[in-house]
């Protein structure tokens, strides 16, 4: 199968500079050599152009940066849509958070039902009124539900993209009080630390599996790396200790290639600035090795 590979430079809906160069850090880290040599046909489109914050104003507080997201954003769709079209397996790799609205919204596109698997520290579930910062990289998984500002949750022209019975939530351990009502109020499946370290991950990915596939005709991962402990995925912006471990997340996507399942992915929030000699970067690359197959024997 093909693989394209899209990079979006993006740290307008982070308050930390340096995550903008998250796709050369995955690059550097031989994602595509990887890839090649796990037998994909491989095509690397480059980066998306994104606007430089000094040169622009942030704009309203709640909502910052909020028309050059949404302009990338919309660019992203497209982007993706035709991937999609092709028959490839689109590869995003980030960029802060903020660009999965665009990213869900291509792959969302052509399809009746998409399954979402959010691996991440965060519930990336605020709206304008419930974020504590106004970054919109707090904010994606809530606009693909079709909740927040219009000019996002209409990105691509239509909305919902995606069903709250069609989502999982996996790592979470950061949630701000608007996210904990939007989870009660939507009955979204999340699976905590806490679940995680109960169950373990082998059974968690097995619910999941079940949640994500039930009905859909596609599922994309969308992996914060934040989602993994800080001690293995230093390079992030908005870390959280107590997370998941490296072995947990290979299994995880290692259970997820087994699967099947996965006709989209997307990889964030890796910061080079703040990692040590780019094994976040690294970490993301292993990751994508095991999403494709990559087997230890
Ligand atoms: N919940 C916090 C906020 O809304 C942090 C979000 C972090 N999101 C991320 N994609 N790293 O600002
Ligand atoms: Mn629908
Ligand atoms: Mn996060
Ligand atoms: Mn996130």
């Amino acid at each position: 199968q093909g693989i394209t590979i899209v990079g979006v430079p993006m740290d307008l809906g982070a308050d930390r500079r340096g995550v903008d160069m998250g796709p050369s850090a995955i690059r550097y880290a031989s994602v595509q050599e990887k890839l090649s040599m796990l037998g994909f046909d491989v095509k690397d489109i480059g980066n998306l152009q994104v606007p430089t914050p000094e040169t622009y104003d942030a704009g309203e507080n709640q909502l910052k940066y909020l028309s050059e997201i949404t302009s990338v954003s919309e660019e992203l769709t497209q982007i993706l849509d035709d991937i999609v079209s092709d028959g490839r397996f689109p590869l995003v790799l980030g960029g802060d958070h903020s660009i999965a609205i665009g990213t869900v919204a291509g792959v969302a596109k052509r399809r009746q039902r998409l399954g979402l698997i959010w691996f991440d520290a965060h519930g990336d579930l605020n709206t304008a009124d419930t974020s504590p910062t106004g970054n919109i990289h707090g904010m994606p998984l809530a606009v693909s539900l079709g909740i927040g500002h219009p000019d996002l949750v209409n990105i691509g022209g239509f909305a919902p993209k995606v069903h709250p019975e069609n989502i999982v939530v996996i790592g979470a351990r950061s949630l701000d009080e608007g996210e904990r009502q939007l989870i009660r109020d939507k009955g979204i499946r999340v699976f905590t630390m806490h679940d995680i370290d109960r169950m373990g991950m082998g059974r968690v990915i097995e619910e999941s599996i079940a949640i994500v596939t039930d009905g859909t005709d596609g599922v994309h991962l969308s992996l914060d790396l934040d989602g993994m402990d800080p001690k293995d995925a230093p390079g992030v912006g908005t870390p959280v200790p107590g997370g998941i471990s490296y072995r947990e997340s290979h299994l995880a996507m290692e259970m997820l290639s087994n699967a099947g399942i996965l006709t989209s992915a997307e990889f964030v929030e890796v910061n080079p600035i703040l990692d040590r000699k780019n094994c976040t970067a690294e970490a993301a690359v292993a990751l994508i090795g095991s999403v494709f197959g990559e087997k230890i024997l």
